[in-house]
């Protein structure tokens, strides 16, 4: 099983808190904007008397208020469509588990999120990267890369849009050649959009959009990012495939029911006012230009501009990803202050590939995301001398 390279730092982190020193948390994403009081209030304010099992596939009233929420985003499903999951992590788990034998392979393009590396473990299944570039913005690599990487044990493609670690935002013209590519190998497309409300270069076109496909395409969804709900673990897995939804319910059913709590928040969230993305995204938006502009502006850093999410991938003028980001948090400070990253190595499944790249979330407010840059800055100008 391998170690997330989100959260593998952590002891460094910790040691590093304890000698006094702040750490400026870039490395997870972990928003700090507040859950909306209405959602927090819907939970606070429901009165049971038993915390009980709810329904394997969730419960049937929140499944229809997602109809409506995909609705709105301009996704047709109706409520037997939907599992409700304890988290997106779940969905992704079911969806290897209920479409893929152990053995099996699926070809993602890296650099991707790197739990999927994990399910992948728990359910025996190779992952077959395909290497998207930093050079080209992670843009989808070519369709002759992929059918390269085919082989007859090849069940599934997954695609995170807008990506995470990335940022790259699939545009349709790149959603319509996946098509292609699983309509002729008659793969499954397992399509994270965890991301969805947060895109600042395009519009968002999902995977349930694409047309004459349905039994190919599997939506794995969470409400975590969408209103900073992480704790809730609620997600999602829909797909308009009877026969895979049958499937997937035997998985939901062995682990009982998703969350209860957290099923009513998500209930209320689809609720909030239409504006309420805007808020949040503009705040996403401003952060992601402040971090691009100080990361470009540093000697030998290159960080494309991601379109989506809020994460940023950055080429480092360093010798080893893993060592620079221990050293960060072992060995530096500067006025007491250092920054924690995502060494990019975790995201690739090609050994070798991201050692001198980093992903950065851009979750903090924009004096935390100054400052950061300040130590990065700095911690660039003393690392670049001590490999000299
Ligand atoms: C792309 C992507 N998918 C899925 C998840 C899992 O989210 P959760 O299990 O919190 O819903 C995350 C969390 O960071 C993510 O970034």
């Amino acid at each position: 099983m391998p170690a997330s390279p989100i959260r593998k730092l952590v002891p460094f982190a910790d040691a590093a808190k304890k000698r006094g020193v702040k750490v400026f948390h870039l490395n997870i994403g972990q928003p700090d904007i507040e859950t909306p009081k209405t959602v927090l209030d819907a939970v606070r304010h429901s009165d049971f008397k038993i915390l009980e099992y709810s329904h394997s596939a969730g419960n049937e009233s929140y499944r229809k208020k997602l109809v409506q929420y995909y609705s709105q985003v301009g996704v047709n499903v109706n409520h037997n469509q939907i599992i409700v999951t304890t988290g997106g992590s779940e969905a992704i788990l079911f969806a290897f588990m209920a479409c893929l034998d152990a053995g099996d392979e699926v070809i993602i393009p890296e650099p991707f999120y790197a739990n999927y590396n994990g399910f992948a473990v728990e359910a025996g299944v190779k992952v077959v990267p395909i290497t998207a570039s930093i050079e080209d913005g992670f843009a989808l690599p070519p369709i002759a890369e992929f059918e390269k990487a085919i082989t007859p044990r090849t069940k599934a493609i997954i695609i995170c849009n807008p990506n995470n670690p990335t940022g790259y935002l699939y545009s349709r013209e790149e959603m319509e050649v996946l098509k292609e590519i699983i309509l002729r190998h008659n793969l499954y497309l397992f399509s994270d959009e965890a991301y969805r409300e947060f895109c600042y270069t395009g519009t968002h076109f999902s995977a349930m959009q694409l047309e004459g496909v349905d039994d190919n395409i599997v939506l794995v969804d969470t409400i975590s990012k969408r209103y900073s709900a992480c704790g809730g673990r609620i997600g999602a897995f829909v797909t308009r495939n009877n026969e895979l939804i049958q499937a997937a319910m035997k998985f939901a059913q062995a682990r009982l029911s998703p969350p209860s709590f957290a099923q009513i928040a998500g209930e209320a969230a689809v609720d909030l006012p239409a504006d309420y993305f805007d808020a949040t995204k503009a705040l996403y938006q401003s952060r992601r230009d402040l971090l691009v502009k100080r990361l470009n502006a540093m000697p030998g850093v290159f960080c494309p501009n991601p379109g989506g999410a809020f994460y940023a991938m950055a080429k480092l003028p360093i010798d080893d990803a893993d060592k620079f980001c221990q050293w960060l948090l072992e060995e530096f400070n500067y006025n007491n202050r250092t920054v924690m990253l995502a060494p990019a190595t975790g995201f690739y499944g090609t050994a070798g590939l991201g050692k001198q790249e980093v992903r950065l979330a851009y979750v903090l407010n924009e004096n935390d995301i100054s400052s950061a840059m300040d130590c990065l800055e700095k911690a660039l100008e003393a690392y670049v001398a001590l490999i000299a």
